[in-house]
């Protein structure tokens, strides 16, 4: 008989741990299909692509996960935007393979990882700070 007691308490026990397990999932599979949305960022915020502030002070501080966007707002008339490699970053210079963007209103998502850009309008532009390097993180 203490036998069969300890199972019923056993029972007892274990189907409230059950509910806890249900509920548990639940908000996890919940927790998953809200991930975090991709971001919008307006680069330079409201002095946009620009020389009047160093983009990369723009972008310190920020956190960027792979798939926001970053838009490129600029007078298509005196400015553009390159997407480079580090070697262009550094030295101002589009490598082969940059992809070049001249809408005055660019959408570009994030990779993962490094992204370098770099304004190319005329030849003093990068160096007067309109590049950036970005780090995006995996996204959550
Ligand atoms: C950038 O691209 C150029 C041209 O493809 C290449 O020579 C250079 O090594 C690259 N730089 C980096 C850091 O990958």
């Amino acid at each position: 008989m203490a036998r069969s007691s300890g199972h019923v308490s056993y029972v007892a026990s274990t189907v409230p741990i059950a509910i806890v397990m249900t509920v548990l999932c639940l908000l996890l599979a919940n927790n998953v299909s809200h991930a975090r949305r991709p971001a919008t960022y307006y680069v330079g915020g409201k002095f946009g692509w620009d020389t009047i502030i160093p983009m990369d002070s723009w972008a310190r501080g920020k956190t960027f996960y792979a798939g926001d966007i970053l838009v490129f707002k600029y007078d298509d008339d005196v400015s553009r935007v390159v997407v480079v490699n580090r070697t262009g970053y550094e030295t101002c210079i589009p490598n082969a393979g940059s992809k070049e963007y001249e809408s005055g209103n660019d959408r570009i998502q994030l990779p993962y990882g490094y992204s370098y850009y770099i304004g190319t309008y005329n030849e003093y532009d990068c160096a007067a700070g309109e590049k950036m390097a970005i780090k995006a993180l995996a996204p959550k």
